[in-house]
């Protein structure tokens, strides 16, 4: 297979496109947050100019350039693939408000109960319609009942059709109790957003700390799988708190990480070794955040130049954050996704 090489302006970022595949599903591949709507030459959205080298047109399309597109270069990066290095020129999403809301009708692909009480939903978008978001961002998933509830998407925007999603069997939690008894594949559910700004910032190069509870790891396995993709240098240390032992559902999947990434570090921690000890209380969980508070400034003592990000409930996640500020982490280095959906 020939690879050839491609640099986007602005910013210069550089990324693989092998033979056959459209610049567009490259550049996504690699992180890059570029404009495009319906992948198949269509809606010219993933309008671009070819600045330097050859493209050669991979698929079918219907876009019509006006004439000062075509006097300018334009081109579509849905439909061509590069037959030499390249530069193009595109615009891109710089943050959450360039991304516009969608709503897309997915079919559920895989329903994966990983242990008793969580499930890893995947749901496929249509071909002609992926879900353009930022890693740590948030969907409301609409069930056919009528019942909705919004979720992290846990999956990596380089991969915009795929979505996953980790769903918690709380008591008395209706969307819950649907998708663990009554969901079945290729059903269908109704997706809109994204929403938030609980998102990676790719322009920082400051060490990263990850502070996750119990499913508060989804929005934390999206930005994981994007710095990944984008091929981001500085240290990232997960920490991931749950409750009991054996609730680290993704366990052997992040230690793949370790092995593959020089500079990725992963603590668990648990809030009571009793195995599930259905008497946790709000004061020993609580406890356990600020003891993960702790266990964070120990192998970090200064963190003034680190971005902490945190995700788990409001009542819980403010016992660490005094703590952090503390030691010199900036307040503007925290970002908290502080979330009732968990
Ligand atoms: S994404 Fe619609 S034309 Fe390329």
């Amino acid at each position: 297979m020939t690879t050839k090489r491609a640099r986007l302006l602005p910013g210069n970022k550089e990324f693989d496109v092998h033979e056959h595949e459209s610049v567009l599903d490259a550049a996504l591949r690699a992180g890059l947050t570029l404009g495009y709507s319906c992948s198949n030459g269509s809606c010219g959205e993933c309008r671009a100019i070819l600045v330097e080298g050859e493209l050669k047109r991979c698929s079918h399309y219907d876009y019509v350039f006006s004439e000062a597109e075509k006097n300018q270069g334009y081109v579509l990066l849905c439909s061509f693939t590069a037959q030499t290095n390249i530069v193009v020129e595109a615009a891109t999403a710089q943050g959450v408000e360039d991304l516009p809301i969608q709503q897309i009708r997915t079919t559920v692909s895989k329903i994966d109960r990983v242990d008793e009480r969580t499930i890893i939903l995947h749901l496929k978008t249509p071909r002609s319609q992926s879900l353009r978001f930022f890693a740590g961002q948030h969907v409301t998933l609409n069930l056919s009942n009528g019942i909705m509830r919004n979720k992290s998407v846990a999956s990596c925007p380089c991969n915009a059709r795929f979505l996953q999603f980790h769903i918690h069997n709380a008591p008395g939690d209706e969307f819950a109790d649907y998708v663990f008894n009554k969901l079945r594949a290729f059903d269908a559910i109704t997706i809109e957003g994204p929403w938030g700004v609980f998102t990676l910032d790719d322009n920082s190069t400051r060490p990263i700390i990850l502070l996750a509870y119990e499913t508060g790891f989804a929005p934390f396995q999206s930005i994981l799988e994007h710095a990944i993709a984008l091929k981001l240098s500085q240290p990232i240390h997960l920490y991931w708190l749950v409750d009991n032992p054996g609730r680290h559902y993704l366990d052997n999947y992040i230690r793949s990480w370790v092995d593959a990434l020089d500079n990725f570090q992963y603590t668990t921690l648990v809030a009571h070794e009793k195995l599930e000890d259905e008497g946790l209380t709000q004061e020993r969980r609580i406890a356990a955040l600020t003891e993960a508070g702790h266990q964070i400034i120990k192998d970090h003592p200064n963190l003034s130049g680190h971005d902490i990000y945190m995700c788990g409930p409001d009542s819980l996640t403010h016992a660490a954050v005094q703590l952090l500020l503390d030691r010199g982490l900036q307040e503007g280095h925290l970002l908290i996704d502080a979330v009732k959906r968990l």
